[in-house]
């Protein structure tokens, strides 16, 4: 059996053969602290997130795309992979996608993992390239197209022409930074404390890359800093407009700088395409159109781009071919490491 994993700093998104997608949850994992034993992963363990009392402790297994707790990111894996393949004999075939900034290390923490958890052969591939063959593009095709995957805490970009990724780059900020911007503002300006629910719920249901003329307001609950009570409160999308402002400005501009290392055939050929959005920042919005304006170059969301990673993976790992032509196959993890070795 084939498996695909998209292991994000915000999720876990499973791409099973012959099934599809079987999992796409909170990479977060509920522990007992005085046992270190996982009580819950995924959704049961974000929900209490923020919510539990001292004997319960909350890991975020990755961060900024790499692993940040060895021992509950192998939980949670071998959970979800029991789950997914039930008793079989023979181990899973995995591939993964990682993003293409990572060491050598932090790239065989991820081989570890996977291998611990479960998995027979792997397959580890460029994270962007994923996301390009989930956005529809073709890889075997003359004629740059570029995508930009505005995930969790990274954004990665890349330009992809005949024979895979021809330029690529990934930027050091995400979605996350939004989250950021709004519970800082609400506790410095309003002296409101909120949670990472609330904050998430504010970013999803009012935030827009551009100020726009209607505006909308969201009631919701937090803790006042001055007496320690809770508070529910109105919240409006022109209030927290200059904050977002500034973050997407930030990302906007590491983009940009990326972009200018590129080649001025390939980026031509890019800015004649347009450019494809994927990821879970792209669904802020507007902003297809704030990048269009500011990169000056035609800019899209493409259909549920949550899940163009996990989708290219699917693909990948169903058609041999492609997957060859892109220079990967399976293997066993000593494989990889001896080929390191060397
Ligand atoms: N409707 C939405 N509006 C704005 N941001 C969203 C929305 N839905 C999800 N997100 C954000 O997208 C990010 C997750 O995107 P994803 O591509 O899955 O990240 P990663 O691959 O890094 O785990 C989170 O920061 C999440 O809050
Ligand atoms: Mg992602």
């Amino acid at each position: 059996m084939k498996i695909g994993i998209d292991f994000g700093s915000s999720s876990l998104k499973i791409f099973a053969e012959g099934k599809g997608i079987v999992a796409d949850d909170p990479s977060v994992v509920a522990f007992d602290s005085l046992s270190g034993n996982p009580i819950a992963f995924g959704v049961a363990a974000d929900n209490v997130y923020g919510r539990c009392g001292n004997d319960i402790e909350i890991s975020k297994v990755i961060k900024n795309a790499v692993v940040s707790d060895f021992v509950m990111a192998e939980r949670m894996l071998r959970f979800y992979l029991q789950r997914v393949c039930g008793n079989r004999i023979y181990k899973p075939n995995i591939i993964l996608s990682l993003p293409s900034n990572i060491s050598n290390l932090e790239k065989n923490t991820f081989l570890d993992i996977i291998t611990l958890a479960g998995a027979g052969r792997v397959c580890m591939v460029d994270g962007i390239l994923a996301s390009a063959i989930g956005c529809g593009i073709d890889t075997d095709k003359l004629g740059g197209r570029m995508v930009i995957d505005i995930g969790h805490h990274i954004t990665e970009f890349a330009i992809v022409s005949l024979g895979g990724v021809a330029a690529k780059g990934v930027i050091k900020r995400g979605s996350y930074e939004i989250d950021k911007a709004i519970i800082n503002h609400l506790k410095r300006d309003r002296d409101i404390l909120i949670g990472p629910h609330t904050a998430r719920e504010i970013k999803n249901k009012i935030t827009s890359a551009i100020d726009r003329e209607c505006e909308t307001a969201l009631f919701v609950s937090g803790k006042s800093c001055l007496d320690d009570l809770p508070i529910s409160f109105e919240v409006t999308s022109s209030e927290i407009f200059p904050y977002i402002d500034e973050q997407v400005n930030l990302i906007i501009k590491e983009i940009h700088n990326e972009i200018l290392n590129v080649s001025p055939d390939l980026l031509a050929d890019a800015a004649d395409h347009g450019i494809l959005l994927c990821g879970g920042g792209s669904l802020v919005f507007d902003i297809a159109e704030r990048l269009s304006y500011e990169l000056d170059i035609r800019c899209e969301v493409v259909e549920e781009p949550i899940l163009a990673k996990i989708k290219g993976l699917g693909r990948l790992m169903s058609d041999e071919k492609l997957l060859e032509n892109n220079g990967y196959r399976f293997i066993f993890k000593d494989e990889i490491k001896n080929r390191k070795n060397k």
